[in-house]
């Protein structure tokens, strides 16, 4: 039991904590039911439909946003001093290493979320019935999200980040069109120097959290006028629950979860620095960031040109995917139909198989420019694979319709299963297969 005191105006601080109490509940509830409708249906809530991606990315968000401005009040965005401020943070801050670890972990695992948030609104084909502008908006935050990892990439000045930033920004010149004005803008020089470390910083804490915070906003308040997250037509009439407190029970739970673990992945496992940044001495390989490397082992195959235009042409072609596959029948249901599942399973299979053979292949094999000398490299390394890659993938299309029987929307997904897999596939022999001098390795 609570002791009930009375105050000098003779009312019982116990009943006026209790006010309190409810007008703060009401507040939160308020809260809430901005983010959330009152009702929703009982479908929308098993795990196993959104497997509470997106708002696992939104908490992530909030915990980088909130140690990032922490780790703020320590770092020092000056090439002579931004290493040392890193060290003395891990050394003689309290709870400053487990700080920078938090931030660290959380950023990476943003990416991951984030990637597989798009994966589940693409199986699900949640694009459709007015989504699109909502795609689009994603689109746009994964891009952000890209975005404030590279630039944060780049800040702890140790050689870890000066060299995989100089290699990524080497590559964004190739861009056509705006290419070198971009690469002048970022590095501020003509090297990754004080001005690139300053322009990063910049950027990386005040232009991008609030172009994030602007268009996440906006992806939640589509997500309401869109009519809440998808679910199968055949569920529109299907019992309603309230979001207090069954959906926001589940909420508080992933979240919880979510906390504890980053807590203790980020106590075991410090976030890594390495040496002070030394442009003299680039390490053997030289890599970026590991979410770059399915771009870099392009770049290991094709004309740089090429494998910029590739994933620029695939990137485009992913976000008018809600404009050609307008089915909406299959909306809400998991790769949209038994075809579609089998179609979803080889393009994985081939997604994962194609892409081995092919860099095996041009490693030790195919050879462009020796095969072609008369044409110029730009030709015969860049626009002739660029070409067949293209020609491959409309290939790929085709074989999912005519074998599968298929249609647009089962096709598609098979399509883009492939190119998200490929994705995936190169990324990993980047990170474990490519050693000294980029040569293939066996890792173990
Ligand atoms: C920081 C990044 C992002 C955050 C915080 C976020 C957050 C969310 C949340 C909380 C939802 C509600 C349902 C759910 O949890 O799955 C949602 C739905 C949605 N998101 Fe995202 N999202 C992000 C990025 C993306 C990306 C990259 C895409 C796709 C390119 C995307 C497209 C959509 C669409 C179309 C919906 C509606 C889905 C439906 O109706 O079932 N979002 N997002």
């Amino acid at each position: 039991m609570q002791a009930s005191t009375k105050t000098p105006s003779g009312k019982s601080s116990h009943v006026s904590r209790q006010v309190e109490r409810s007008r703060m509940r009401a507040v939160m509830n308020n809260i809430i039911l901005h983010l959330h409708p009152t009702r929703v249906p009982a479908s929308a809530l098993r795990l196993t439909y959104t497997w509470g991606l997106g708002g696992l990315s939104a908490l992530l968000t909030v915990i980088l946003i909130s140690t990032g401005i922490l780790l703020m009040f320590r770092y020092d965005a000056s090439v002579e001093r931004a290493y040392a401020s890193i060290q003395f943070l891990e050394t003689q801050v309290m709870f400053g290493s487990l700080l920078r670890s938090v931030h660290h972990w959380a950023a990476n695992l943003l990416l991951v979320t984030v990637f597989l948030h798009m994966l589940r609104v693409f199986f699900t084909g949640s694009y459709k019935k007015g989504r699109a502008t909502n795609w689009l908006v994603g689109i746009a935050l994964l891009l952000l999200v890209v975005s404030f990892n590279f630039t944060g990439y780049l800040l702890p000045w140790d050689q870890l980040a000066y060299w995989a930033v100089t290699v990524a920004t080497s590559l964004l010149s190739y861009i056509p069109l705006i290419g070198n004005a971009l690469t002048t803008f970022l590095l501020g020089g003509p090297e990754v120097g004080q001005a690139t470390l300053r322009n990063f910083y910049a950027i990386h804490v005040a232009v991008l959290p609030a172009l994030l915070l602007l268009t996440m906003s906006y992806h939640f308040w589509r997500i309401r006028k869109d009519g809440d997250i998808s679910q199968p037509e055949r569920d529109d009439k299907v019992l309603k629950l309230t979001t207090i407190p069954y959906l926001i029970q589940i909420e508080l739970a992933a979240a919880a979860l979510l906390i504890t673990s980053i807590l203790l992945w980020a106590m075991f496992v410090p976030a890594p620095l390495e040496e002070m940044a030394n442009p003299a001495h680039p390490p053997n390989p030289a890599k970026a960031a590991w979410y770059f490397l399915g771009l870099q082992e392009l770049l290991l195959h094709m004309h740089p040109l090429a494998a910029m235009m590739l994933p620029g042409l695939i990137l485009l072609g992913v976000a008018l995917i809600p404009f050609w596959d307008t089915r909406s029948e299959d909306i809400g249901i998991y790769f949209r139909s038994s075809t579609g599942k089998k179609i979803a399973l080889s393009a994985a299979v081939l997604g994962v198989v194609l892409p081995i053979v092919l860099v095996v292949l041009d490693e030790y094999w195919v050879d462009f420019p020796g095969w072609l000398p008369g044409l110029p490299t730009i030709v015969s390394n860049g626009m002739i694979p660029l070409v067949l890659t293209m020609a491959g993938l409309g290939i790929i299309y085709w074989s999912f319709q005519k074998l599968f029987k298929g249609n647009r929307s089962e096709s598609t997904l098979g399509l883009v299963t492939f190119l998200f897999i490929s994705l995936i596939t190169l990324t990993i022999i980047g990170i474990f297969f490519r050693g000294p001098n980029m040569a293939l390795i066996w890792p173990w």
